[in-house]
C-alpha cells in the first residue's frame, strides 16, 4: 500500500467532506468530529457523487436516491429509495487514512 497526500487537515473542517482524485480513483474525505475517513466518492448504487450529498455524524447520504453509508466501514445503512421502496445496495469501498503533520494521507492499494 502506498500513502498519498490528499488534503490539508485545515481544508476539511469537522462535518465537512472533500473530494480527492488519485490515479483515476475519486475518493471522498470526511471529517467526523476531528477523525478523518475516506470512502469511494461514487455511490455504489448508480454512481452519483456522494460529495454532493450530506454528511451527518459519520453517515453520508447520497443526493440521488438517498442511500446512506457509514464513512468508517462503508456499510450501506439504508438502500436507495426508488418508487416508494427501499432497495439494497453494495457496501462502499473505504481507504485507510493517516495524518502526518498538517496533511491527510490516504492509502491506495497497488
Ligand atoms: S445513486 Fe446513490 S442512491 Fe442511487
Amino acid at each position: 500500500m502506498r500513502y498519498v497526500v490528499a488534503a490539508k487537515v485545515a481544508d476539511v473542517l469537522p462535518g465537512q467532506m472533500k473530494s480527492f482524485s488519485a490515479e483515476g480513483t475519486k475518493i471522498l474525505i470526511a471529517n467526523v468530529g476531528g477523525a478523518f475517513f475516506a470512502i469511494q466518492q461514487k455511490c455504489p448504487h448508480m454512481g452519483a457523487n456522494l460529495c454532493k450529498g450530506t454528511l451527518v455524524g459519520g453517515v453520508v447520504t447520497c443526493p440521488k436516491h438517498s442511500a446512506s453509508f457509514d464513512v468508517e466501514s462503508g456499510e450501506a445503512l439504508e438502500g436507495p429509495f426508488i418508487l416508494f421502496r427501499r432497495l439494497r445496495t453494495k457496501k462502499a469501498l473505504t481507504y485507510p487514512v493517516k495524518l502526518e503533520g498538517d496533511s491527510v494521507l490516504i492509502g491506495l492499494w497497488q
